[in-house]
């Protein structure tokens, strides 16, 4: 007989024959050797694991009832520590009942006493070849999980790249935004952990913040660079960008609807004065109140067309300030303390240049 056996670890064609008789367990080693199998024997179940941790078989033919450890426990065992054996039951016809259950708890067949040898033959062919497949099933279904992992990996590194263009696109036309958006979303992760939002949670935060202005593409370079102090209309055209941003952003971020939220909800403010909704309190989602505390303070501490960077003690008692009225206070303390605590990066804050404080609520940022 030629038995179809792929070798993956466990040596190939080599046979474990459990028996309590000797006699029984000599005609099968017989015929398992005749049949090209290496084989090894045991007198029970304890002796067969000890064989097993030695030379670990590609099949395992064991009887039922065996003194110290029976074969239905040395199935389990088997099932557990080699799941790639496969295993025969020799059981008496009586017990036919007791070999079916086993074929529940993983054998692969049983076979009745007393057998032909044929009949052995035929059901150990079969055993191996649906050994062989379920291996075979198993490492393509592993392979296909790889696949799609690297498959989802690279969609995810594709999407981050064109949200990094459409940021570059940005810092391009208005180089004072170069480096805000990183900070913004950095310093929006440090106050998103520390309110003990969730890992995921943060990092679609983390996403906001990154492209929270990326609708100022969309704002005038003359209105965008100017030095001086803007018009109404000016004024109003810029603080289009949120809407402008979320529209330009809805396709991309359609599974990401916190970033969403900080893009179009990041002028908002506490007291329902804010743009372009009018939200207030908790009505601002909690991710846009975030970046709004982030946003004020890099746009402060950072060296602006029309004025140089605030210190950040001088920016943190302006946040303080506004805390209540354009900011959530709990979102406030929880940056301050951050900031106390050291958790925000120094190579992070914007270059900072002594002067007299400025309204956080003045230019848009
Ligand atoms: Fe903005």
């Amino acid at each position: 007989m030629s038995v179809p056996v792929r070798h993956d670890g466990v040596s190939a064609l080599h046979c474990l024959v459990v028996d309590d008789e000797p006699h029984l367990r000599r005609v099968l080693v017989r015929l398992m050797q005749t049949d090209g199998f290496s084989c090894d024997e045991a007198g029970n179940g304890v002796e067969a694991l000890e064989q097993m941790a030695t030379r670990p078989a590609t099949l395992v033919v064991t009887d039922l009832h065996m003194p110290q450890m029976d074969g239905i426990e040395l199935l389990r065992e088997l099932r557990q520590r080699y799941p790639d054996t496969a295993v025969m039951m020799i059981t008496a016809v009586a017990d036919v009942g007791t070999a079916v259950n086993c074929l529940n708890v993983g054998a692969m067949d049983y076979l009745t006493k007393p057998f032909h040898l044929e009949e052995v033959r035929a059901r150990v062919r079969q055993a191996l070849e649906r050994r062989r497949l379920i291996i075979e099933n198993r490492d393509y279904q592993e392979r296909l999980e790889d696949r799609v992992r690297v498959q989802a990996r690279r969609l995810e590194e594709l999407f981050l790249a064109s949200i990094q263009s459409l940021a570059d696109a940005l810092e391009v036309k208005d180089p004072y935004t170069l480096g805000h958006s990183l900070r913004v979303s950095r310093h929006s992760g440090v106050i998103a952990r520390a309110l003990g939002l969730d890992r995921p949670v943060v990092a679609q935060i983390e996403l906001g913040g990154h492209v929270h202005d990326i609708g100022k593409i969309g704002v005038r370079e003359a209105v965008l660079n100017k030095p001086g102090p803007l018009t109404d209309e000016e004024y109003q055209h810029i603080m289009t960008h949120p809407i402008v941003g979320w529209r330009i952003l809805s396709p991309l971020l359609a599974e990401q609807p916190i970033a969403l939220n900080v893009v179009r909800s990041h002028h908002e403010r506490f007291d329902g004065r804010g743009v372009p909704d009018g939200l207030a309190g908790e009505e601002v989602p909690l991710e846009a109140r975030i970046a709004a505390v982030a946003d004020t303070f890099d746009a402060m501490t950072s060296v602006r067309p029309y004025r140089p960077g605030v210190p950040v003690a001088s920016t943190l008692v302006e946040l303080r300030r506004c805390s209540g009225s354009q900011f959530d206070p709990r979102v406030v303390d929880a940056f301050i303390a951050a900031v106390e605590a050291g958790e925000i990066d120094s190579n992070m804050v914007a270059a900072v240049r002594t002067m007299t404080v400025p309204s956080a609520a003045g230019r848009a940022s």
